[in-house]
């Protein structure tokens, strides 16, 4: 099983380009396919989820091409309806998008359940009460979600929970419904947004994306067009984070900042000095971290996807912090393996109360989930001594080159796929 070696110690510096949003263009790959018309998209990461749904669309008969590693042509003029289930397809929990996008186009999907990481109950219940307000029948049976109608109609949908893949999926599938359909207490997150641009770049009437009321009014069909994804701020945000763990100097690059400023903010909290431009932010980090308090909330809030990096970080503050995870109950498990590098933590509910360590020492340990893995890594870098960490294809199915990026910046890691290569790296850098 491939893992990563990590030799800590080295602050980290330099400039690192961020690729594009791994969570934005899940859904666009999904949306790509409620057209008969070419669509060409840009920015698009080369990671495992993205490419596990580029192959389960292959499976429906959706032609892809990657043009160049960040282009992709899509032309779904040939798609059929099959119901979706693979091996693959199950793990990633986007899938559940082609049930909005083919529903929208065909009135039918079939969906195995979605998986993903396992940071809680992650139910689906939202989806299917938009599904159901646009017309639609839906059911869970033998492991699918069905859902199917006559006709779509336009609908006014109040969301009981903020949700950012139920918003993204009413949205595509209210698309291609007749009439207006307004979604109150929509998520705001920058890929619903971005989602909403690229619906629109295919003709769709979609307003007020990036606000908590979204007015979609459903157009008869889509056409092609040629778009380019939002940078990842999460992958931003984890590689400013890696200054932050390692008092280096790192200047993350191709992003949007406004995404970021929950991010920032906390990082000027913690004694950082940050530097923005247009589409960069330097992140210079020279001293000890101060603790603070930090709760997750849905965009423009800290994001959760954000939670393990920056309980890392405050793990080795001056003081006592608490963190705070209010959006998945079960997003605290890597804890445990933090704590065998000698982190301080106690979690009590949906509460870590962090007691700042001086220094955290390598350990062998697993990847839990993707971002945890990512955060993981992160006190790999700092950790005295050698850390191993297994199960590193969650880290991969959301992260491009992520290992390679941070050696640009300075870090000794490497990948392994076996003990001798291991072995190899411990007498290298002993
Ligand atoms: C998306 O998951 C992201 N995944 C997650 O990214 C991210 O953590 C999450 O949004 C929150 O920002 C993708 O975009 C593929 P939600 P999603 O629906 O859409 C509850 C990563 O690391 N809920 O916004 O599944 C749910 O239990 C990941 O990249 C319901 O109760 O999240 C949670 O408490 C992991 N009923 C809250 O809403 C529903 O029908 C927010 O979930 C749907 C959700």
């Amino acid at each position: 099983m491939d893992k990563y070696i990590i030799k800590g110690g080295n602050p980290l510096v330099g400039e690192v380009e961020i690729t594009g949003a791994k969570n934005a263009a899940l859904a666009i790959l999904a949306a790509s396919t409620m057209t008969n018309e070419t669509v060409t998209i840009e920015n698009m990461p080369d990671e495992a989820d993205t490419n596990v749904l580029l192959g389960t669309m292959n499976d429906l008969g959706v032609f892809t091409h990657r043009t160049t590693r960040h282009t992709v042509r899509v032309n779904a003029a040939k798609a059929r309806n099959f119901p979706i289930d693979n091996e693959d397809i199950k793990k990633i929990r986007a899938s559940y998008y082609l049930i909005g996008a083919l529903l929208g186009r065909f009135k039918r999907a079939k969906v195995v359940l979605p998986g993903g990481c396992a940071i809680g109950l992650r139910p689906i219940d939202q989806h299917m009460k938009g599904f159901a307000a646009l017309g639609a029948s839906c059911r869970i049976e033998h492991g699918f979600i069905i859902a199917e109608a006559k006709e779509l109609h336009g609908a006014h949908i109040y969301l009981d929970v903020v949700s950012v893949g139920a918003t993204i999926n009413i949205m595509m599938a209210a698309t291609l419904a007749s009439g207006q359909t307004i979604i109150e207490n929509a998520a705001k997150e920058p890929h619903v947004v971005d989602l909403a641009n690229f619906l629109n770049s295919m003709g769709a009437h979609i307003k007020g994306a990036g606000t908590d009321v979204i007015r979609i009014r459903g157009v008869e069909k889509l056409h092609g067009t040629d778009y380019a994804i939002i940078p990842d701020q999460i992958e931003a945000g984890t590689f400013m984070m890696a200054s932050a763990v390692t008092r280096g100097d790192i200047t993350v690059t191709n992003i949007i900042p406004k995404h970021l400023e929950s991010i920032s903010a906390k990082l000027k909290e913690m004694g950082c000095e940050l530097s923005e431009h247009d589409d960069a932010v330097r992140v210079i980090c020279k001293d000890r971290i101060r603790s603070t308090h930090v709760k997750t909330l849905p965009y423009p809030g800290f994001p959760t996807d954000m939670q393990p990096q920056i309980t890392v970080a405050l793990g080795l503050s001056a003081g006592v912090s608490i963190v705070t995870e209010s959006i998945f109950e079960n997003r605290f498990k890597y804890i445990d393996e933090l704590t065998s590098m000698g982190a301080n933590i106690k979690v009590e509910g949906s509460t870590a109360i962090i007691s700042g360590v001086e220094r955290y020492t390598g350990a062998h340990i697993a990847a839990p989930d993707l971002r945890a893995g990512a955060a993981l890594v992160l006190a790999g870098l700092v950790a005295e001594g050698f850390t191993t960490i297994d199960n590193i294809r969650f880290i991969e199915r959301g992260y491009e080159d992520f290992y390679m990026k941070l050696r640009a910046l300075g870090a000794t890691i490497e990948r392994v796929e076996d003990e001798r290569s291991e072995q190899r790296f411990r007498l290298k850098y002993a």
